[in-house]
């Protein structure tokens, strides 16, 4: 049969392979440079891999799903870098893994919440949001104070960060146990939220 296009479109896997590779062209050609493309894939300078406290908080942050109310991207428009300050930069999230950024915004943007508050303003904000905010309507989170970390359980999780390229020395991993020792939840927590942008931090 004569290579025709009527010949493509009576063959249905064809045409969906060609489909998918004609509609592919320009997604790659946006995201695979990115891979390469030093600002998105260098640290900016002064970064390091969370420690061991703030890398359990972190998990916590996943865990009780924060992300599902709080951005941690701010965009280069003037009502945001006003607000919440300087933007967000891509460096600063390589060892995100996996990132926070996320779109929904029922609380505000928490890229550079360290240091706004007091460790104390976020025990109380925590455990009973209204408290301090009487408006708010975020939910409390009183299991945190609590709830004792698992100490063990952070070597596992530094292990697999170190395989997929953070410069965790072998050390260190065998030292993260004693910082979580008799810490709770939200201890790390707060510890997550302390530093959260702060590496770049300018003003606000
Ligand atoms: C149902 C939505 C919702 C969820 C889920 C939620 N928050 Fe909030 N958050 C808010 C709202 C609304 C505010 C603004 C009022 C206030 O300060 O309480 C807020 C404020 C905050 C602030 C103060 C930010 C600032 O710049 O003033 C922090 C810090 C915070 N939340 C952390 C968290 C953490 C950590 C979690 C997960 C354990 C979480 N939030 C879960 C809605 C939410």
């Amino acid at each position: 049969m004569k290579f025709s296009h009527e010949w493509i479109e009576k063959n249905p896997w064809l045409l969906i392979g060609l489909t998918v590779a004609v509609v592919s062209v320009g997604g790659l050609t946006e995201i695979v440079p990115l891979f390469f493309q030093k600002s998105t894939t260098e640290a900016v300078a002064g970064l390091k891999p969370y420690s061991p406290l703030r890398l359990a908080g972190r998990d916590i942050y996943v865990r009780e799903g924060c992300y599902n109310c709080h951005s941690q991207m701010i965009r280069p428009f003037r009502a945001e870098t006003e607000r919440y300050g300087h933007y967000s930069v891509a460096g600063e999230f390589v060892y995100d893994r996996p990132f926070q950024w996320g779109s929904k915004r029922t609380g505000p943007d928490l890229a550079r919440v360290g240091g706004r508050y007091s460790d104390e303003w976020h025990r109380v904000h925590l455990n009973n949001p209204r408290d301090v905010v009487p408006e708010s309507n975020m939910p409390g989170y009183p299991w945190l104070e609590k709830t004792k970390l698992n100490p063990q359980a952070i070597t596992a999780n530094m292990r697999a960060l170190q395989r997929l390229g953070d410069p965790y020395t072998d050390e260190e991993i065998a030292k993260a146990p004693k910082e979580l020792e008799g810490k709770t939840e939200q201890d790390a927590l707060i510890a997550y939220l302390q530093e959260m942008g702060t590496q770049i931090k300018t003003k606000r």
